[in-house]
């Protein structure tokens, strides 16, 4: 089974929980895992399986790029088998004045965009290095942390919630999947 894993990213975090899907998937049977950028070159024709990962970004949202990429090959992509997953720091989301956020609710707003819906899906842990971040990037994180979380700060924290072993278990459980 030839498997692409195709993703999009801002600051590096997809890019490795995307390797880290491939690097297990390879260890699968009869798997070859190819692992994309989704403005690289690839022909989808050429696998059996896609997984399509994006970070959640600003207001919940995955990347532009990764919904374009699916509103494009939407016919292509019922043929195949398809796992989605979303990258975040705050993988469980969380109950906000009414109404719940973020976590399994962005990943359903991700499988909606799909004509047929994807196999499996999964909400995994990323990574936020204030230094790398864009001014204005910094700026909307601080609103956050300090108008929604009331954190009196003056910088974005330093954040990691990765977990390759929940990664791969991913990786194991879409392959049990795509295999049947
Ligand atoms: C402007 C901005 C908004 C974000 N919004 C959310 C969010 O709503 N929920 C969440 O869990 N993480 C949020 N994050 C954190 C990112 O999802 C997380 O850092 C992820 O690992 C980034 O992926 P990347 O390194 O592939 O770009 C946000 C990050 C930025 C910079």
């Amino acid at each position: 089974m030839h498997i692409l894993i195709v993703y999009d990213t801002v600051y590096g975090s997809t890019a490795q929980v995307a390797s880290w899907i491939g690097e297990r998937l390879e260890g699968c049977k009869d798997v070859t895992a190819t692992v994309a950028r989704i403005s690289e070159r690839f022909d989808l024709s050429d696998y059996d399986a896609v997984i399509i990962g994006s970070p959640i970004y600003r207001n919940d949202q995955i990347l532009d790029t990764v919904k374009e990429f699916v509103l494009q090959h939407k016919e292509r992509l019922s043929e195949k088998k398809v796992g989605i997953f979303i990258v975040a720091l705050d993988t469980g989301g969380a109950y906000y004045r009414g109404r719940t956020i973020g976590g399994i609710k962005d990943l359903e707003s991700f499988a909606a965009l799909f004509d047929t819906p994807p196999i499996y899906g999964k909400v995994l842990g990323g990574e936020q290095v204030p230094t790398r971040l864009s001014d204005e990037d910094r700026r909307l994180l601080l609103g956050f942390y300090r108008k929604i979380m009331g954190m009196e700060i003056d910088d974005v924290p330093y954040r990691y919630s990765m977990d390759k072993e929940g990664v791969w278990q991913y990786a194991e459980r879409f392959y049990r999947y795509a295999s049947r």
